[in-house]
């Protein structure tokens, strides 16, 4: 199980400190939410933060581009030191050219669908990418409440990757804490994006992460998901 704190969630005016402080902790990556007030009601950040954060972690940047227009912001972060696209299948109706654009940067490239679109729609873009996003919340905003129907989901997600391209990686973004980890990664998420669970505790980022860790060891402590849908 890999752990992507969202820095979304972060303190802003600590920005380094805090990415420091995850990349000390053990996180695997640094995911990034980029918003354009257009393809979600939010505006966020852009290449300057993936600038500056380049300079103070080794770890991946992975930038989650929730754009209208993904193409015409690949080269300004690639240039700032992104190592990763998650774009998403809505709305773009050229997502071939998008990921081909993203490998030829030489960049992995990773394909996010939100809570409504139905899973099927990644098979025939599935060998064009390393990682499948499944959106846990609706995109645009951090501390939402995890959304339960999508579990089934991801366990389907992770059967078309086994069937068409194992180890190609299934992450989950959105609500993600100690109580829904155990979801997630039962159904078979492997990396899991976590922002306010991560950097919104009072006890700090390390103790949160230690959290999210032992909670993915206690997967067989819940009820099947179809049961908790009934609740
Ligand atoms: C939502 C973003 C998420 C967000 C997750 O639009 O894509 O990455 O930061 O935040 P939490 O973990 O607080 O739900
Ligand atoms: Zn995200």
């Amino acid at each position: 199980m890999k752990l992507a704190p969202s820095i979304l969630a972060a303190d802003f005016a600590r920005l380094g400190q805090q990415v420091a402080d995850v990349e000390r902790a053990g996180a695997d990556r640094i995911h990034v939410d980029v918003m354009d007030g257009h393809f979600v009601p939010n505006l966020s950040m852009g290449p300057a933060i993936v600038e500056s954060l380049r300079r103070v972690t080794h770890l991946p940047l992975e930038t989650h581009l929730m754009v209208s227009d993904p193409d015409l912001f690949l080269d300004g972060f690639a240039s700032a030191g992104s190592d990763s696209f998650l774009v998403h299948w809505e709305g773009n109706n050229n997502l071939h050219r998008t990921l081909q654009r993203i490998r030829a940067l030489g960049k992995r490239a990773g394909v996010a669908i939100n809570p409504a679109t139905p899973p099927g729609v990644l098979e025939d873009i599935v060998q064009d990418v390393d990682l499948m996003l499944v959106m846990t919340v609706n995109p645009g905003f951090g501390h939402q409440q995890f959304i339960r129907t999508t579990v089934p989901k991801i366990v389907r997600v992770r059967e078309l990757v086994e069937r068409l391209k194992p180890g190609c990686e299934v992450e989950v973004d959105g609500g993600i804490d100690a109580t829904t980890v155990p979801l997630v990664v039962r159904a078979g998420a492997t990396v899991l994006v976590a922002g306010t669970s991560i950097f919104g505790g009072g006890d700090g980022v390390a103790a949160a992460m230690t959290r999210l860790r032992v909670a993915s060891n206690h997967t067989n402590d819940q009820p099947e998901p179809a049961e908790q849908s009934a609740m």
